[in-house]
């Protein structure tokens, strides 16, 4: 790799520069660079402080142990808890209330922009929610916004969303008539797979979306929406073109796993399988809702 002439930086910078943007890290998450190559210096600390306290730490002076000790069921154990999964637990809780707390689109729409329980929202440029008829029969759900996406403040508008754009057009669709959002609201950096605390915490806002817009036929582009809204755990190659049931409380709506438009413009060969999905889902449209 040789650096263009018009570039100034020496040519190991650049290149470590190249191999960064390739590997997906293209964004600046601090103001201050981290050197982690650079041991920190041996700490006097006892190893793991603050997670997982020594018994004497934490229940009073130390009781020799004896070989083979075992703490009976009934006395008191430290509550060891993952910080992750409980700050996870807690934004999906304020997510639950805030989203069940709306009556309309356009306020669930104010709700996500307000809430403050993803990660990912101090690395996005917008929040990314929504785009075509809410009033539609029927809903594309994706993944998460990628950089347009996040440009832009709209989801699906990059190279994927003009496929899906055209895959719609084919069957008759447009924004007049389909809704389409994700079930993340905030780019990931780099365009990496979610987290499932990330997807945790933004899972009530998408199933209150689906709740007031109630369409006939619902979408999932790709396999983090469909896992996450159908329970799939089979590869999206599998679970594709094949009706499964989105369920919540009173609500049942047909809904297909598809291809995402992305991995066709990665799998062009397989644009043949994403065609006959279209038509089933266009069948069913003209069937349930003509
Ligand atoms: N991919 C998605 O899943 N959603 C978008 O909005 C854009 C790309």
């Amino acid at each position: 790799m040789t650096a263009p002439e018009t570039m100034s930086a020496p040519p190991s910078l650049l290149e470590a520069l190249l191999f960064y943007v390739e590997a997906g890290c293209d964004e600046a998450i601090g103001e201050v660079p981290v050197d982690r190559t650079t041991l920190p210096p041996p700490s006097k600390a006892a190893p793991m402080a603050g997670l997982h306290k020594p018994a004497s730490a934490v229940g009073g002076p130390a009781t020799p142990r004896q070989p083979g000790f075992q703490a009976p069921p009934s006395m008191p154990r430290p509550a060891v808890a993952n910080p992750a999964m409980v700050s996870a637990q807690a934004a999906e809780s304020a997510a639950s209330r805030a989203a069940a707390a709306c009556r309309t689109v356009a306020e669930l729409h104010e709700a996500i922009r307000a809430f403050e329980g993803c990660a990912l929202k101090a690395t996005a440029t917008n929040t990314v929610i929504a785009r075509g008829n809410p009033e539609a029969p029927l809903m594309i759900i994706g993944e998460a916004p990628g950089r347009d996406e996040d440009a832009q403040g709209a989801p699906f508008v990059g190279e994927s969303g003009q496929l899906l754009d055209r895959m719609l057009k084919a069957i008759g669709r447009d924004e007049s008539n389909v809704y389409i959002s994700n079930v993340i609201f905030w780019r990931p950096p780099g365009n990496r797979d979610p987290s499932s605390e990330e997807i945790l915490a933004c899972k009530p806002f998408i199933e209150r979306l689906i709740e007031l817009v109630q369409p006939k036929v619902i979408a999932c582009a790709g396999k983090h929406a469909a896992a996450t809204l159908l329970g799939t755990t089979q590869g999206i190659t599998r679970t594709r073109g094949r009706w499964h049931e989105y369920r919540r409380g009173d609500l049942v709506i047909p809904a297909m796993p598809l291809l995402h438009p992305a991995y066709l413009l990665r799998q062009p060969g397989v644009k043949r399988e994403a065609w006959r999905d279209m038509l089933t889902l266009a069948a069913k449209l003209d069937e349930i809702a003509p």
